[in-house]
Parts: structure tokens; sequence; C-alpha cells
């Protein structure tokens, strides 16, 4: 990130949200090398991943594991809002999350050959675009460079951060075409009726989701959608009257025993919460599968998925 575009940011984003990020990022960093003095080691979880990958490796199931990780299933959600305005009944929202991007040589171009023939009003991409957790993300460009194209429709592109993400991708994901939400709101219009779209910044590992800021300006009356990674504020979400809720982060277990029971999930909420559609409060959600891999690019007995949301109003 060059100084123009850093400066950009802070006053976007405001100095104490992004000295919050940049902190936890370095401590982030310095937990990955187990210099660090907090409770939570990722280098428990890249131990456990390393142990599966040998054994995929020796076994020679790898092979098996990244067809299936190659096999998007195309899924249809229809989703009961109430209060929805009337040019917004029928809307069709695609949902990729969980990309992880610089996976797997050719992963955008890949998942833009299956996206190139679904018909959907609008995108949204609900984090997790790197891999890795840290370090470099210089694939990123071209791999984004390569799906985009296929994203196109006509009320655009929305994103927000997952804990794979770090504040500096901001410009080389935005300049691919996408507009991150970071505890920000948009509305969409049509024939002078709205839809407002939240997105937050990471709640799982970061902890810098923040409802407040990302309301302010947006009516307490009205129809709204919230983009959050995790399915882990949920009860939050339903206080403050979001009809949908959208987010991935757990993969649905990415690596599951036969029958797709999961062998880790690694969120802070009910199981019912962490795949699939559910509800809360009169509140829709869907925490997607997600479409890439992370830690290993391998799926057993657990689908990517790509999720185009139908809009209804209160009955299908
Ligand atoms: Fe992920």
């Amino acid at each position: 990130m060059d100084e123009h575009s850093f400066n950009d940011l802070r006053q976007r984003l405001g100095d104490e949200h992004m000295g919050k990020r940049l902190r936890a990022q370095v401590d982030h960093i310095t937990n990955v090398t187990g210099r660090g003095l907090g409770t939570f080691h990722f280098e428990n979880l890249s131990l456990f991943f390393q142990l599966v990958d040998l054994f995929l490796n020796v076994s020679g199931l790898i092979k098996v594991g990244q067809r299936n990780a190659l096999q998007f299933a195309v899924r249809e959600n229809h989703v009961i809002f109430p209060g929805l305005p009337e040019p917004f009944k029928g809307l069709r929202i695609l949902q990729l999350t969980d990309l992880h991007l610089d996976g797997y040589p050719g992963l955008g171009s890949l998942i833009a050959q299956t996206v190139a023939g679904l018909d959907f009003d609008l995108c949204v991409l609900t984090g997790d675009f790197r891999f890795s957790d840290t370090g470099l993300y210089r694939h990123l460009t071209e791999e984004f460079n390569a799906l985009v194209p296929s994203l196109q429709c006509r009320l655009g592109i929305l994103g927000i951060l997952g804990n794979h993400d770090f504040i500096e991708m901001v410009p080389l994901i935005e300049a691919a075409g996408v507009r991150l939400l970071i505890n920000e709101s948009v509305v969409l219009d049509i024939n002078n009726e709205n839809l407002w779209i939240t997105g937050l910044d990471d709640a799982h590992f970061y902890g810098l989701h923040d409802f407040d800021k990302a309301l302010q300006g947006v009516p307490t009356e009205t129809a709204r959608i919230l983009l959050v990674h995790s399915p882990e504020v949920i009860p939050e979400a339903a206080e403050r009257g979001f009809g949908l809720y959208l987010a991935g982060h757990t993969h649905a277990g990415q690596i599951c025993l036969p029958g797709g029971n999961p062998v880790l999930l690694n969120a802070n909420c009910e199981r019912q919460y962490t795949f699939g559609q559910w509800g809360f409060n009169g509140m829709s959600g869907y925490t997607s599968a997600g479409v890439g891999s992370s830690g290993i690019f391998a799926r057993f007995f657990c689908p990517p998925e790509i999720v185009i949301h139908v809009l209804q109003g209160t009955s299908p």
C-alpha cells in the first residue's frame, strides 16, 4: 500500500480504527511466530494442518481432496424478509465467501467459469480473500482480475474483510472493482425505495466490528442486510433490525467425516448457525461453506459452494 492509499484509508476509517487494526495485525504475526503471550496460538492450528497434510500426501488422498475442492456446488437460498420493499422482492444476491484466492493457481478463473452462467443482481464477497492469515498476497491481483469480470451485475460488487485479510489489502481489492464495507453502509435505491447493506470489519479474530459506526446515517426504520465474516454476532445483529445476516468463515468444516460431520469449525456460536440457512428472532441468516479452502487446499465430504440468495417478502 503506498502512502497516498494509506492516507485515504486512514481518513475514511479514522485514526482509531486504523491504529487498532494495525496493532492487532502485528500482534497476530507475533503470535504466529510463537513469541506472543496470548492464549490463542495459531501455530497449534498449523501443526494440525501439517499433520493432516502429511497424512493426505502419504496416503495419496491429497489428489482426491483437491478434486473435491474444485467441484463447486451452486445453491439457491430463498430468504423470508419481512418488511422488504416491493422493488427488492425477487432480488438475487450472489454470495461468494472464503475465496482464499491464492490457495490454488488459476482458482479465480475456475470460479469465474462457474459463475458466468448465473443470473444475479448484486454480488457480495464476505471475506477471507487470502489463503494464509499472514504473509504475502501478491498473487491475489491476478486471481481477482480473472474473477471480477464474471461478477459484474446491475447493483455492483460489495465486500468485507475476514480474519485472513489485512487492512493493507484494501486498495488492491478495491482497485479490482470491489467496494469494501469496513464498518460502513451503502444504500441500494430502486424506484425511490431503499435497501441498506451494512458491512462489518472482522469480528472473529480482530474483534473490530462496530455496529454503531457502521449504522451511522442509516435510517432506523429501513430494510437492511448485514455482511459479517463469521456467524458470531447474531443476537447483536437481530437487536439492530437486520432482515438478513450473511456470513461464512466456518467452511462448514472443510474436512469432514463421512456424512458431513466437521472435525473443526472454529466459530464461537452454537452449531446450528455454522452452516446453511438459519433464523434468529425473526432475522434470516445464512452461513456459507465457502468457495475456497484454507490450511490445506482440499475438502472432504464438504463441497465448496456458490450461493444465490433470492429475497422474498413474508412468504415464499
Ligand atoms: Fe476462510
